[in-house]
């Protein structure tokens, strides 16, 4: 959620850390701050509420030529309101240790009181303020500034990551973390970037090495020392390559990052399926699942984890594996898996889905499965994520960097992964396997097809831009995908959005229709049809305003609905891929003509690593 950033070497470290702030700056945005240290040797924080871009001037006024040392933050509130005050870097009284945090210390407020009881003042609301000061305390007592940040890591519990930056040892920041990521970059002059995320990275460099969970990080010029702070014991680092395509993380001509992946959705539906779907051959090739072939064997149920627009993803996944493949599935929002307590076996597959890889609630519910003896798989987005570095096996979307905050291309190759998931576990043996394979090669021009009608659907948005309620609607498959774009309207647009099953629009919801209550049908052609033409019609009936999305050709649609969007003939699995884009292109016309910043909709974060 929030993001970190720290340098040390050769080259102006301010400039370092707001350039890779500025990167982060889509995972939280409601303030930055950076600390350093100056030629002279003495520690500075320049912080403030709002956007990365703001604290630059501050920045260059204050850190002259010849800073090479410097840790930065952009914030997502958990404690406290968005203001200067709170914001990090956060100092002790003294003003001489500095500490940017992601995470949450559950155990702040005792930590407080004991710290307020022997003299520590506080200044702030947040739960970070009690870092600085906890290791001013450990410090006085032992001397050690290493010493003191090892016990006091060792005093907080919950998620969290460090950086820390302090004038008793002007050369050297610590890092370190407990289930949330921190990343180290290798560079050439023998400087080191770290960072909450590798996106902060990997322009200077792709060496890097990932902490793992208790790792206290000694980061000095050319030389890095990594220990376990709970075990006080010295570790290897372990250097790794990133994949990443810088590339893709770019604007382009496209005004935002949304409108961006939105259009990427035909070379993500090819880049997920390259390589993987052999149509001709009748083949799957999915090297993740070919090594553990001998334990799938042994499969009798999956369970999906998941949270937000991946956790739609998954059902939509339930959809198709219990299909084609006749596997049981159930999905679960990850946050509430966490707490329940459901018999497990070792026949019980954990598939957990993620874009991002980092997300607190799925990371947990892989965590809590551990000792089970059960496979855990991910459909990740990131690599090199957390999510990805914890499961057993699993299959990558590949959908590239995703920056915008609404999930749109990650969601289109998490259900493309996920098609072909059900596909390799069906083993060849439904009836539409042959055909789905060809299909999902026709795909990304079916996708096309999709962003061609963008005027049209823009000219739709524009007529219901006002409106202050939306209900999504679908069956079976597509009801899903109608959370899915509820979800995305609201998200974005802030309007007050529901998804339901077409099905139970009788058992309450249709109480609300009015003329000003407008109803998105997805009425595709399927099996089901008929009765979401009969729900479309009670709908109207009542006066409610339909736009529906039909399949090409469909005639019955049009006296039924005010405003159609067809979508290109597909198969009934594939449709979900074809109707999110639709909706996408819709959610995103909507906050456009209400003028509102797309890429970074209020109260929201990227990747959501706190509980
Ligand atoms: O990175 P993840 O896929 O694990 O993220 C899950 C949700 O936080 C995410 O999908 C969220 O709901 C998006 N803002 C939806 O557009």
């Amino acid at each position: 959620m929030c993001g970190i950033v720290g340098y040390l070497g050769d080259k102006q470290a301010t400039d370092v850390v707001i350039e890779g702030l500025a990167a982060l700056e889509y995972r939280g945005y409601d303030s930055v701050g950076v600390a350093f240290i100056s030629k002279d040797r003495a520690g500075k924080v320049v912080k403030q509420a709002g956007r990365v871009e703001s604290l630059v001037p501050l920045v260059k006024q204050q850190a002259l030529a010849g800073c090479h040392i410097s840790i930065g933050h952009t914030r997502w509130a958990t404690h406290g309101l968005p203001n200067s005050k709170n914001a990090h870097p956060h100092a002790n009284n003294d003003n001489t240790i500095f500490v940017v945090h992601n995470g949450i210390i559950e155990n702040y407020q005792e930590l407080r009181d004991q710290l307020i009881k022997i003299g520590y003042n506080f200044y702030s609301e947040t739960d970070t303020e009690v870092i600085p000061n906890l290791i001013d305390y450990y410090n006085k007592k032992t001397g050690s500034l290493e010493q003191a940040i090892r016990d006091t890591l060792n005093d907080l519990s919950g998620a969290f990551a460090v950086a820390i930056l302090s004038t008793l040892e002007p050369d050297t920041i610590y890092a370190a973390r407990v289930s949330s990521p921190l990343v180290i970059g290798v560079g050439e002059n023998q400087d080191y970037i770290l960072a909450s995320d590798p996106n902060a990275i990997m322009e200077h460099t792709k060496k890097v090495i990932f902490l793992d969970d208790n790792d206290l990080a000694v980061i000095k010029k050319g030389k890095l020392k990594i220990s376990d702070f709970k075990a006080n014991t010295a570790k290897d680092p372990k250097v790794e390559l990133l994949d990443y395509d810088q590339e893709k993380a770019s604007l382009g001509d496209f005004p935002n990052f949304m409108l961006k992946e939105i259009f990427e959705a035909p070379q993500t539906i090819k880049t997920a399926t390259l390589g993987r779907v052999l149509a001709d051959e009748g083949i799957i090739k999915l090297g993740g699942l070919e090594s553990i072939n001998a334990q799938l064997r042994y499969i009798d149920r999956i369970v999906i984890v998941a949270c937000g627009t991946s956790y739609y993803a998954g059902m939509v996944g339930e959809y198709l594996i219990e299909e084609l493949a006749g596997i049981p599935v159930e999905v679960q929002q990850a946050s509430e898996f966490k707490y329940r307590h459901e018999p497990f076996s070792r026949s019980t597959i954990l598939l957990a889905i993620s874009q991002s890889g980092e997300t607190a609630d799925t990371l947990a519910a892989l965590e809590k499965v551990k000792d089970f003896g059960c496979l855990r798989l991910g459909v990740v987005n990131a690599t090199g994520s957390s999510i990805a570095r914890l499961t057993d096996a699993g299959v990558y979307c590949h959908a590239g960097p995703e920056r915008a905050v609404a999930s749109t291309k990650a969601f289109i190759a998490q259900v493309t992964v996920l098609t072909l998931i059900a596909l390799y576990l069906s083993k060849g043996e439904h009836k539409s396997y042959r055909k789905l394979l060809k299909e999902l090669e026709l795909l990304p021009e079916k996708a096309k097809a999709v962003l061609d009608q963008a005027n049209e659907i823009k000219r739709i948005a524009l007529k219901y831009k006002d409106s202050s309620e939306f209900l999504y609607i679908g069956r079976t498959i597509l009801y899903p995908c109608a959370l899915e774009g509820a979800l995305k309207l609201k998200e974005i647009s802030y309007i007050h959005a529901e998804g339901y099953a077409a099905g139970e629009m009788k058992h309450g919801p249709l109480a609300l229709i009015d003329k000003n209550f407008p109803t998105f049908a997805l009425a595709t052609n399927s099996a089901v049809l008929e009765k979401t033409l009969s729900n479309i019609e009670e709908i109207k009936a009542r006066g409610g305003p339909i736009i529906a999305l039909a399949t090409l050709g469909n005639k019955k649609i049009q006296p039924l609905a005010d405003e159609v969007i067809y979508l290109p003939e597909t198969l009934e699995q594939t449709q979900p891929i074809l109707a999110a884009l639709a909706m996408q292109l819709f959610a995103y016309f909507v906050a456009e003509a209400k003028g509102l910043d797309i890429d970074r909709p209020r109260n929201l974060a990227k990747s959501v690593t706190v509980e």
